[in-house]
């Protein structure tokens, strides 16, 4: 309940949440891992799991873009093919199923009635399913099979952020377990590398002054934007979008670079932002010739970047994390930048309007 939680000297509860992010890293480690380093998921679901011929992931907005954020993270280490499905979508035109499928639906609240009627038709059906949430005794937690908490506190503001990094971090710990247990895993160690995005979220935090000029000088009376980026960088993207449509009502879209010239690029006008992400060495040069190509018709480009891949004149610079986690320290100044451009325009940043925090009907 948002009246027992003190949003203490932050203006916003979103701002606060955005700041707690590290921490909730570190608390999910915590949770989840043994006094002998190893992993702490009751094992019968990570049998089942481990089991299975794919996994479906089926989720609403943010919980939906973070289940993208995690696919190509999940697959490379436990090597099991991936789907991620919009619940609203995948409940009404269910896909041919593969033959021994693990269902796992992400979401904050545990109470999102479209999720739930998905989760419905798989228990009929007699399949595992396992849900993922911030809330303990919610709907889909009971409902499901097996639960895994987030364990992120109450995420009060309307637009979700540690929720979302809650969700990658625990895909990434629960995925740690399949790739022992199958012996896919490499060299992979979530609770090394959580720890790595931990420090480099916090880096991302310090850098509110920056993001917040940033905004005043690009952002601060657009009406659309884009976000551009590849692979992880465009699940990213798709977030970041999400997040400035939410509470600064500012129509932006969030693309696969390579796309953007097969249509969308006729959108761009004398001083459309676009903002592109690069945390991958091999899409990375690609990614900038589209923001040339936007450029030269007009667009001011921001370049979000990790180190060493940035160039000199890029804006916001992320630190180094592993390669399959960027998505965690990629996302902050996302958040930030929609954070203030909603507070620069004098919005209820933690109540948009025409939504809600959990939504309870189809
Ligand atoms: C609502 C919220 C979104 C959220 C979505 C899914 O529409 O406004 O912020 O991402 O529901 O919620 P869930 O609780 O299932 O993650």
């Amino acid at each position: 309940d948002a009246s027992d939680i003190e949003k203490g000297t932050y203006p916003f509860y979103m701002l606060k949440e955005i700041d707690e992010q590290p921490t909730v890293m570190r608390k999910l480690t915590q949770e989840y891992r043994d006094d002998h380093g190893k992993v702490n998921i009751d094992l019968n679901l990570v049998n089942e799991m481990a089991d299975s011929d794919r996994i479906y992931i089926v989720a609403c907005g943010t919980s939906y873009n973070a289940g993208w954020a995690a696919k190509s993270l999940i697959e490379t280490v436990t090597q099991i093919p991936v789907e991620v499905q919009l619940s609203s979508e995948f409940g009404y035109n269910m896909p041919l199923l593969s033959k021994k499928p693990f269902f796992i639906f992400l979401t904050q609240s545990g109470e999102t009635a479209d999720s739930r009627q998905v989760l419905v038709q798989i228990n009929q059906l007699g399949f595992p399913s396992l849900t993922i949430t911030n809330v303990a005794g919610s709907t889909l937690s009971r409902e499901a099979k097996y639960t895994l908490l987030l364990h992120a506190g109450p995420e009060i503001a309307v637009a979700s952020t540690k929720a979302y990094t809650a969700q990658i971090a625990m895909l990434a710990i629960l995925t740690q377990a399949i790739g022992e247990r199958n012996k896919t895993n490499t060299s992979f160690d979530a609770f090394y590398e959580l720890s790595i995005a931990a420090a480099g979220m916090e880096a991302m935090v310090d850098e509110k002054e920056r993001l917040s000029s940033l905004v005043e000088q690009y952002l601060s009376t657009t009406r659309n934007a884009f976000y551009i980026g590849r692979g992880n960088d465009y699940h990213v993207a798709s977030e970041a979008a999400l997040k400035l449509k939410e509470i600064s009502y500012v129509q932006a879209e969030g693309f696969a670079a390579g796309e953007l010239k097969h249509g969308t690029i006729a959108l761009i006008e004398e001083g459309t932002p676009v903002l592109g992400i690069i945390t991958d060495a091999k899409t990375g040069p690609h990614t900038r010739g589209n923001l040339k190509e936007v450029e030269s018709r007009g667009a001011n480009t921001i370049v979000i970047a990790s180190e060493d891949l940035a160039r000199e004149d890029d804006q916001v610079i992320l630190p180094k994390v592993h390669p399959l986690l960027t998505s965690l320290v990629a996302v902050v100044p996302t958040q930030l930048i929609a954070y203030y451009v909603s507070m620069q325009r004098g919005y209820d940043v933690d109540k948009p309007r025409n939504l809600a925090k959990s939504v309870t009907v189809e």
